[in-house]
Parts: structure tokens; C-alpha cells; sequence
């Protein structure tokens, strides 16, 4: 086996301390130059229309969660305290191989919605009488004008169903719900999922000023107060959509997957980091290593092969056997579980600096004080390594400021933070 070629691999996706502390500073850039508005930022900054809320929001509200391969709608009770009761949840996938898939280029908005809504249906038991508030987690790039009105503007995460670029995602669920007999149910609320794990965490813990996701996708919300630009609009919670991010140097590897995507050119931060796209960056490793052609590797079989440790590393043997037919001894193993590693300790470390960057914007001054921030999502909860490596890139770019971070999974705060969403004042302006 040709090791030089492998440590060759790993080289290039490896980001020292000097690197990422430089991606924060960039990214801080961004966001300084997205609030001022000068045209510079290659963050979008899309205002959300509310703040944070109070801890005591009260009552009963349907929450939609539509941002991945499964939709979730859930009828919850905010009990106020930070506390919440979910009554009822139906969940289902968007894509069933052989049956039907609503997001592909194939599929259009109306068949899409019309799922949706009979899913909103079951949840409210077929009550078409009751009175119900939507609020909804609408998890793509969308351009708002107020808290219902919220425009797609580019699918993501792979996303091509027809008809739904451009338009207001709640006009077309209000469409579909009225096709149904369903307008006793009234969509009041957009927000994004990185938005509504702020709200959650906001809602059950406080003191927290950033949102993120890491999963399927990757991107990043915060409480803006336009105080440390020194501009005085209402504060507010900003969608940086910073999977969009693209001061950031790509290797081959990056440059290829971006080729080859949906949308090319687009999503650049998140092509590196995201659980969508891990698992293809290692398999184009392998078939230059390997000529292993295309194989599809997922961010599960990058955490399997990070789980083994073994000395003979037998699980990632048998994997590469399952998925690519190669009888590898653990010498290559060693290889083939290094640069997993790598890939994933390079994705923990960018995500890391766009939080420091943030953390700079808000605090120009320094005196960072003591907060959360709230992650949700597969990649973060589930991947082996990656917490440790996003402690470890905290140390290295906040240096003595690093003990004010602490990160905390917001485990499925989408449905909540919709139902808050629906149940908080919105912000005018
Ligand atoms: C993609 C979407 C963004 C969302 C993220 C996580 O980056 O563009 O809106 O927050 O995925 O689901």
C-alpha cells in the first residue's frame, strides 16, 4: 500500500491552530461587514423577525419541523418555566425508496405540500373545527420581510423539488391546508432550525446567544443587538445561513464534491463540515487511493470506522469489504481510520471558528462573559471525536476566553422552537 499517499490525503485536509484562528477572523469579517451591509459578506444574514424569548411562554401551539429527509409535526403545551409537554407527534420521511420521493427534481410543490398537510391532519386527530397557530421550522436559506413571511431562496442539502424557489413557504402550506379543509390550522411563524435551538435552549436554560446545527446540513443563528456595530435597528435573531461561507481555502477533494453537487459553487463552509457531505469527501480518498469508482460512504459509516478501536481494527475492515469489495489488513486500516479522523477533526475545527467568530463580533472589546452555546444535530451528538475536537479548537483560538464557551446539545428543539416562535411577539422593523 502506498502510504505516502495516504499521509498525502491527510495533510490535505489537516488545519493547524494558525489556520483556523485565521477562518474566524474571516468569518468575524463577515459578519461585521453583513450587519453593516456593505456588500462584502458572502454570509447571507437574514433577519428573523424575533428575539429571545422569556422562559414563560404559555399555551398550546402545532409545530411543523420541515429541514431534512424526516418531517416532524408535534403538537406541544408551553407550560412557561421553561417547561413544555409534547402531546401528540407524527413523523415521517419525505423519500421512500420505490414509493415515492418528495425531493427530487420530480416531485413538485403541490405533492410535496399536500404531504405535509395530511401529516398536520393526523396530528390534529382530523379536527377540522379547533383552532390551531402553525409555527413552522422552515430549515433552508429564506429571505423574511416578517416573522410569516419567508421566501426560499435556494434549496440546499441536496433539495430539488420544483416549484418551491422563490415562493413563500407558508402560502404554499396555507394552499395545501385549504385543499385539505384544514384552515381552522393558521401558519403564523417561519423560523429557521438554527433559530429555533436558540429559542429552545433560550426558553429552558437562558443565557445563550448563538444557535447551531450540526448534521445533515450545517449552519449557524445569534442574537444580534446591533450594539457592538453601533447601529441602532431592533435587535434581533440573524440567520447567517454560514454553510454559505466561502473565504475558505479548498482542497481537491472539496473542489470535485462542489463540481459535482446540486448546486455548485454554493454552500461551500457546509460541503466541508456537514454530515451530507463527510462520507462523499472520504470516498473520493479511497477511489484516488483505491480506484474503489464511486461508493457511497455516509457520515454513519465515517462514525462506525471512528468507533473501532480495536488493535486490529476489524469493524473497518469489514466495512470497506461491505462497501467496496477490498479485502485491507489493519495496516491499511490504520490509513483508512486516520483519515477519517481527519476529515472529521477539520469539520469540528471550521465549525469552532465560526462560533469564535461570532463570539469576537459581539465582544469586540473582549470580556466575553460566561455562556452557552446550543448545538443540535446527528454530526454533534453522534460522531465520535467531534465534541472533543471542538473543545480542543476552542482552547486553541480563544486561548483564556475559552472557559466562558460551553457547548450544549439542544437535543430537538426544532418542534419547541417553532412552538415558541408561534407563541412569542414577533419583532417589527
Ligand atoms: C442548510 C440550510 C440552512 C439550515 C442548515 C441546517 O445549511 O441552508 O438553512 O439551517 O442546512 O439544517
Amino acid at each position: 500500500m502506498e502510504n505516502s499517499k495516504f499521509q498525502q490525503m491527510i495533510d490535505d485536509f489537516t488545519l493547524d491552530s494558525d489556520a483556523i484562528k485565521e477562518i474566524a477572523a474571516s468569518f468575524r469579517y463577515d459578519i461585521d461587514a453583513g450587519v453593516r451591509e456593505t456588500g462584502e459578506s458572502s454570509l447571507r444574514m437574514l433577519k428573523s423577525y424575533i428575539g429571545l424569548p422569556t422562559g414563560n411562554e404559555k399555551g398550546e401551539y402545532l409545530a411543523l419541523d420541515f429541514g431534512g429527509t424526516n418531517l416532524r409535526v408535534v403538537l406541544i403545551r408551553l407550560e412557561g418555566n421553561g417547561k413544555f409537554e409534547v402531546i401528540k407527534k407524527v413523523a415521517k420521511p419525505l423519500v421512500k425508496p420505490g414509493e415515492y420521493d418528495f425531493i427530487c427534481a420530480d416531485a413538485n410543490a403541490d405533492e410535496l405540500f399536500d404531504f405535509i398537510a395530511d401529516m398536520v391532519e393526523e396530528a390534529v386527530d382530523g379536527d377540522h373545527d379547533k383552532k390551531y397557530l402553525l409555527g413552522h421550522t422552515f430549515s433552508f436559506p429564506s429571505a423574511q420581510t416578517n416573522i410569516y413571511n419567508a421566501r426560499l431562496i435556494i434549496w440546499t442539502k441536496e433539495f430539488a423539488t420544483k416549484g418551491v424557489e422563490g415562493e413563500v413557504v407558508n402560502d404554499l402550506l396555507k394552499a395545501a391546508l385549504a385543499r385539505k379543509n384544514l384552515s381552522n390550522v393558521e401558519p403564523t411563524a417561519v423560523i429557521n432550525d438554527t433559530v429555533a435551538v436558540l429559542l429552545a435552549a433560550a426558553y429552558k436554560l437562558g443565557n445563550v446567544n448563538v444557535g447551531s446545527i450540526y448534521a445533515t446540513g450545517h449552519n449557524t443563528c445569534y442574537y444580534e443587538t446591533y450594539t457592538s456595530a453601533g447601529l441602532g435597528k431592533p435587535a434581533m435573531v440573524i440567520n447567517m445561513e454560514s454553510g454559505g461561507f466561502n473565504k475558505l481555502a479548498i482542497n481537491k477533494y472539496d473542489y470535485k464534491l462542489d463540481l459535482e453537487s446540486e448546486k455548485p459553487y454554493e454552500q461551500r463552509l457546509e460541503k466541508m463540515v456537514s454530515g451530507r457531505y463527510m462520507g462523499e469527501l472520504f470516498a473520493y480518498c479511497l477511489d484516488e487511493a483505491w480506484g474503489i469508482g464511486k461508493v457511497s460512504f455516509t457520515s454513519i459509516d465515517i462514525s462506525r470506522i471512528l468507533a473501532d478501536n480495536s488493535d486490529t481494527l476489524n469493524d473497518v475492515c469489514a466495512l470497506l469489504k461491505e462497501k467496496t469489495n477490498l479485502d485491507i489488513e489493519t495496516e491499511d486500516a490504520v490509513w483508512v481510520k486516520a483519515l477519517a479522523e481527519t476529515i472529521a477533526s477539520r469539520s469540528a475545527r471550521v465549525v469552532v471558528a465560526t462560533y469564535c467568530g461570532i463570539m469576537w463580533h459581539l465582544y469586540p472589546n473582549g470580556g466575553i462573559p460566561k455562556q452557552y452555546i446550543a448545538v443540535d444535530g446527528s454530526v454533534f451528538e453522534k460522531m465520535p471525536t467531534i465534541k472533543e475536537n471542538m473543545q480542543k479548537a476552542i482552547y486553541e483560538i480563544m486561548e483564556d476566553d475559552a472557559d466562558k464557551l460551553e457547548l450544549v446539545l439542544e437535543n430537538g428543539g426544532s418542534a419547541l422552537g417553532a412552538a415558541l416562535a408561534a407563541a412569542m411577539e414577533p419583532v417589527e422593523g
